[in-house]
């Protein structure tokens, strides 16, 4: 059955390959309004393919936002494990597009990649699970239960996610989950992750004089929006790169001595991270490697921001407002609603009387640590080490999926997080790509990993 399975998955890539840039040229942009009626597209397009699988009640559920796919399979039996298969089908937006070579939803190849939004985080991985399943269906029955959850909001924090789980709670039950949408060290280096940091994301506004003034008329007289922004976000962070929100770290849970072990045994160095980002030399707590500060420590970034003239010229302008858009990622045991509490306080006792401000919780998510003795785990470590020929590394990563909690809390299920994106595969960025050689081998991987129960 394995050997058929994979046979057909070999014999059929090229097949595997058009359906994905079908998928691709879908602008399934979640945080988007204009993109509305792609995601409804997007989610049809899944759902096809559920239907194609001959999965059953396959369903286009509403949620207070994007819709979930659902579908399932109980064909195995009630003494054969349920495995969840998760994705998302939304993107995160393509700007700038100056940058990208191609039209980022017309995927293209070059080289050994494909390259298009969303390639890589992650259809290119949903669809590398819906294939595995098209393989082993075709080889024979499954040895497991299935039920998907597709969802369109993971890339704007899950929003409406856990409510629907908890609503859902007895159709949605499983033993485990497997979730595609993390990724691997290198090529050669196949990788189980066994956490995720956690997010709070906010937009603060600061808002100066009714409208905008001549800076020549009016400056040294008027607090510039622009500025009291930039100097409260500069006192964010300590002159040693700790954040400075009240009580920000009461609650992050300290590193063992084995953890830490653990975290020096990857093979990611300050070396690589240079090359991979352009950056002359790398920035944040020194008293910890850059493993742990990604996959265990807190952080602060600014992820945009905007005020005043920015056109061709000059224009001397005392701008009447300016926004920054401002993310945590956070780690055990900080709770995203505290964070929010706390960025409310830094700013209550650090804005001066001169201007207004506003704050906005955009989203937020929950981290989490993955039980790395579950069967699925058992299951995806066998898989990777049959078809990589070496065990996989176990790291915490660095980014954030809204599901992964709210499965451990109400349905007690555990995620074996196990993706084939690349850490140079431009996902959030211009350019985003898929390395193809590593999305055939993961097809088998998924396909070893189902027989694996
Ligand atoms: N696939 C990523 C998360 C990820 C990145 C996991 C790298 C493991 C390694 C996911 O699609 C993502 O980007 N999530 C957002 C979620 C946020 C908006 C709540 C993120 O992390 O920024
Ligand atoms: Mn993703």
């Amino acid at each position: 059955m394995l050997d058929k399975a994979l046979e057909y998955a070999h014999q059929n890539q090229g097949q595997f390959l058009s359906q994905l840039k079908e998928f691709l040229a879908i602008p399934t942009i979640s945080t988007l309004d204009e993109n509305k009626p792609d995601m409804q597209r997007g989610a049809e397009w899944v759902a096809a393919q559920l239907r194609s699988l001959q999965m059953d009640n396959v369903q286009i559920m509403p949620t207070g936002g994007h819709p979930v796919v659902f579908a399932e399979w109980l064909g195995a039996g009630k003494s054969a494990p349920t495995v969840m298969i998760y994705g998302h089908y939304d993107v995160q937006p393509v700007d700038p597009i100056e940058l990208w070579t191609n039209d980022p939803f017309t995927a293209t190849m070059n080289g050994e990649y494909l390259y298009a939004r969303g390639a890589s985080d992650m259809k290119g991985q949903m669809v590398a699970s819906l294939k595995a399943i098209e393989a082993i269906r075709k080889a024979g029955d499954l040895p497991v239960n299935i039920k998907w959850l597709l969802e369109g909001e993971e890339e704007i924090g899950s929003e409406h996610l856990e409510e629907f789980v908890k609503n859902h709670k007895e159709a949605l039950a499983c033993d485990v989950c497997l979730n595609p949408d993390a990724g691997m060290i290198a090529p050669d280096k196949p990788t189980v992750t066994t956490g995720l940091r956690g997010l709070a994301y906010f937009e603060l506004r600061v808002y100066g004089p009714s409208k905008d003034l001549h800076s020549g008329l009016f400056g040294g007289t008027i607090h510039n929006p622009a500025q009291a922004l930039i100097e409260l976000i500069a006192g964010m962070h300590d002159k040693n790169g700790k954040i400075t929100l009240p009580g920000f770290y009461d609650k992050v849970r300290k590193l063992s001595k084995k953890e830490r072990a653990d975290f020096a045994r990857l093979p990611i160095g300050n070396k690589e991270l240079i090359a991979m980002t352009g950056v002359p030399a790398l920035w944040g707590e020194p008293q910890f490697i850059p493993a742990e500060r990604v996959g265990a420590r807190p952080t602060l970034e600014v992820n945009g921001l905007l005020s005043g003239f920015t056109g061709q010229g000059s224009k001397t302008v005392l701008p009447a407002w300016a926004m920054a858009k401002i993310s945590c990622r956070l780690v055990p045991d900080q709770d995203p609603q505290e964070v929010v509490k706390q960025m409310k306080k830094y700013l209550k006792e650090h804005a001066p009387k001169t201007i207004k401000w506003e704050l906005v919780n955009l989203h937020n998510a929950d981290s989490a640590l993955v039980d790395t003795d579950s069967i699925g785990v058992k299951a995806i470590s066998k898989a990777l080490e049959s078809v990589w020929g070496r065990k996989p590394y176990f790291k915490r990563e660095g980014g954030s999926i809204g599901v992964v909690a709210p499965l451990q809390r109400h349905l007690g299920a555990e995620s074996v997080l196990s993706g084939f994106g690349l850490p140079d595969d431009n996902v959030h960025s211009p350019n985003e790509r898929l390395h193809l050689p590593t999305w055939y081998k993961g097809i088998d991987a998924f396909i070893h990993f189902f027989y694996n129960f």
